[in-house]
């Protein structure tokens, strides 16, 4: 199943099964034909920039056909947080709404003094986070062109050699995040006794980037399935590429510049966990462990709880 398994091998099987022929099918995955977007009607205020992006060339048309009309909008939410998002011009395309997960907003921040910069090329478009204080790049989405099908979305950053990367819960694998051939993908499902390499109970596609000269956090507002590979190659040197089956690119990025400071901005976009009880936690967590959920039905514990809970105490 998808243990081990990425969600693209599952659906290029799915798609192989249906193709009309095998050389339609190569033809259709040839990513590298994909030709990215150019930015243009590019508005920028002092805490804002938007811009449309239209396909730069032949479509690709891999897992579903190329969005030819996308949207751009950036907001220095605050001087530590800017909102990215890249959604389709016509707003089809589904989005994690409001109503499930509010948003802060906000335009408080000031894009000449804030302590992250964005910025852009505009054909083939592409986009860096800087960190003001010293000039480094956070995030630099240049090595390869940015993709937005209807049933496929690729977005890459190079990252310096050797990332010291967090998060991108939920797994079970070390806790300093693999840099090279290594996939994360995040599908929810229950693995029962929690499996190392594979996708968990819980889905957080946020990652904290630590560094010598500070800590920044990324955080994609995404809900659908998604493998994000970090790996190391000759060719493509040290990156992390998001590869997603649907949604939009809605990006948060979190200045730091300690960890401590990433994980407070980062709950001011998602809102803080509910307080768990003090009994709970001992007492779902012993049961769950003890390999029975028997004794919860008396305790009055919800599932969720116990999740959540087991989930706290294997990392
Ligand atoms: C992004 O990467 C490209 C290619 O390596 C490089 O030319 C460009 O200067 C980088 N941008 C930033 C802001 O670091
Ligand atoms: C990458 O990992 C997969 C299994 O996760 C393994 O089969 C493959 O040999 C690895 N490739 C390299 C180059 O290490
Ligand atoms: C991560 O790397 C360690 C060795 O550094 C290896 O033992 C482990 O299997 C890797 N995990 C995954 C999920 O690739
Ligand atoms: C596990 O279950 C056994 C049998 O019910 C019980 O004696 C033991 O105390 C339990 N252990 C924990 C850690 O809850």
């Amino acid at each position: 199943m998808l243990v081990r398994t990425s969600l693209l091998g599952a659906l290029a099987a799915c798609l192989s099964a249906t193709a009309a022929s095998a050389n339609e099918l190569e033809t259709r995955q040839s990513i590298a034909s994909c030709p990215g977007y150019k930015a243009s009607n590019v508005k920028t205020t002092a805490n804002s920039l938007s811009a449309t992006l239209s396909l730069a060339g032949t479509a690709c048309n891999i897992y579903g056909p190329d969005l030819t009309d996308l949207i751009l909008d950036v907001v220095y939410e605050t001087n530590d947080r800017i909102h990215v998002k890249i959604q389709d011009a016509a707003s089809n395309v589904y989005q994690v709404p409001e109503s499930v997960l509010p948003r802060p907003g906000g335009s408080s921040g000031n894009g000449y003094r804030a302590n992250i910069a964005f910025s852009y090329v505009a054909n083939p478009f592409s986009f860096a986070i800087t960190r003001r204080s010293n000039g480094e790049t956070l995030f630099n989405t240049s090595g390869s062109a940015i993709v937005f099908e209807s049933q496929y979305l690729r977005l890459r950053t190079s990252l310096p050699a050797s990332p010291h990367l967090y998060g991108l819960g939920e797994h079970s694998d070390p806790f300093m995040l693999n840099t090279t051939n290594y996939t994360r993908t995040i599908w929810n499902r229950d693995a029962y006794t929690v499996p190392p390499g594979s996708n968990l109970y819980g889905d957080h596609p946020i990652y904290f980037d630590h560094r010598t000269t500070g800590t920044h956090g990324v955080f994609l507002l995404n809900s659908d399935g998604m493998d994000i590979k970090i790996d190391n190659t000759a060719q493509d040197g040290q990156y992390l590429e998001y590869n997603i089956l649907g949604g939009v690119f809605d990006f948060y990025f979190m200045a730091g510049p300690t960890p401590v400071q990433v994980a407070q901005q980062y709950s001011q976009v998602v809102g803080k966990s509910a307080m768990m009880p003090y009994w709970g936690c001992k007492s779902s967590a012993t049961n769950f462990m003890n390999g029975t959920l028997t004794g919860l039905k008396w305790a009055f514990i919800s599932v969720d709880t116990v999740t959540k809970t087991s989930g706290m105490l294997q990392k």
